[in-house]
């Protein structure tokens, strides 16, 4: 596969990338802030052939957007579900008066190297926990996966991929190794079965192999790009060089250490969307919009398909669904508070 050949500045996987393993199929997992998802891939045997990459979202057969990341465990700490399943049941579960424990956007907890990471109501429980039981289910949902696809999988001939931000330390990346074998995917820290994938090169590899004619002969060797990948939680910043001719295999090198920043992801739009919602409302009306897990929920995805369908310059009226708040918000309500927000914000 095509990544093998980046040069990563990990001295584990600099010493894995020399060895040719006996693997028949590629399974990346694709571990996000916001949301998460996998790929497969055959093994490439003939060089000069393209990978043939389908990705999956582990929570819905019928999408093949990535899932949110959130998982959710009972009160005594047991997994229950994962992505838009652990949404779902976690607000089932507050609506029937119960509790549980909703982890989200724990990735930006690893990047502090936090021990814990803290559910949606306060409580903690180990990071390592949380990371490994989500690469477990995601990597379970691959094999499975696969298992339908080809029949018999041979578990030692899969070579695991796993994306990590490009300014994450050696420690950082030990942690996701240490997880990776907690969650069964391999069996000691150096296994060679395991790759860490930078995201930023990952991205450069994709926007090469995604581009029109005229774009991809301009990305050859000795060009010079800078990639911005604009996750949930961090965007990165990476300048590589590139060290591969048109019909070659992707090669880089970095030329500037990776940067840019966990405060600038795309969550923090969610979370503008949120206060906005709260003056909107009203302390009242956004306390009961608050305890109505389903409804938010619901309102929160709305606006997430909203999101992505926005384009900057293009004037289009948008309409948000704010009606999973039934008889709470009225119509003549809803009409009251607009008059009076856009009197406040002419
Ligand atoms: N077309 C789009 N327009 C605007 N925002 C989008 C679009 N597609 C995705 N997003 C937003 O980008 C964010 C998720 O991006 P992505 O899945 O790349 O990040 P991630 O992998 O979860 O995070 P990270 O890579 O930082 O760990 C989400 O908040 C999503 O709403
Ligand atoms: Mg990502």
């Amino acid at each position: 596969m095509v990544l093998r050949k980046i040069q990563i500045k990990n001295n584990i996987d600099m010493a894995l990338l020399k060895e040719e393993g006996n693997y028949t199929h590629v399974v990346a997992i694709d571990f996000g802030t916001g949301a998460s998802g996998y790929g497969i891939a055959p093994k490439v045997l003939d060089p000069s052939q393209k990978p043939k990459i389908e990705v999956f979202n582990p929570c819905d057969e019928s999408d093949d957007q990535k899932t949110p990341t959130a998982i959710l465990f009972d009160n005594a700490f047991k997994f229950i579900a994962f992505g838009s399943q652990a949404l779902t049941k976690y607000a089932e579960i507050l609506d029937d008066g119960g509790s549980a424990l909703l982890f989200q956007t724990y990735k930006m907890h690893l990047l502090h190297m936090d021990k814990n990471a803290m559910s949606a109501d306060g409580r903690e429980l180990a990071l390592m926990t949380v990371i490994s039981q989500t690469l477990k289910f995601i990597a379970q949902k691959a094999m499975d996966k696969l298992t339908e696809q080809v029949g018999k999988v041979v578990p030692t001939k899969i070579r695991w991929l796993l994306t990590v931000p490009a300014l994450w330390s050696e420690e950082h990346k030990q942690f996701m190794r240490k997880a990776a074998i907690e969650a069964g995917i391999i069996d000691a820290l150096d296994s060679q079965q395991l790759l860490l994938c930078l995201e930023p090169e990952g991205a450069s590899i994709q926007c090469r192999e995604d581009s029109e004619e005229s774009l991809r002969s301009q990305l050859v060797k000795p060009k010079v790009v800078m990639v911005l990948d604009c996750g949930g939680g961090t965007v990165d910043i990476t300048v590589h060089r590139l060290l591969c001719g048109l019909s070659e295999r992707f090669l880089c090198e970095e030329l500037l250490p990776s940067s840019g920043g966990c405060e600038w992801g795309s969550k923090f739009v969610d979370q503008y969307f949120e206060k906005f919602l709260q003056e909107l409302f009203g302390a009242e009306l956004y306390a009961t919009y608050s305890k109505n897990a389903m409804a938010r929920l619901d309102i929160l995805k709305h606006f997430e398909m909203l999101k992505r369908k926005f384009c900057p310059g293009v004037e289009e009226r948008t309409r948000l669904q704010l009606s999973y708040l039934g008889e709470d918000l009225t119509s003549q309500k809803l009409g009251e508070l607009l008059a009076e927000y856009n009197k406040k914000h002419p």
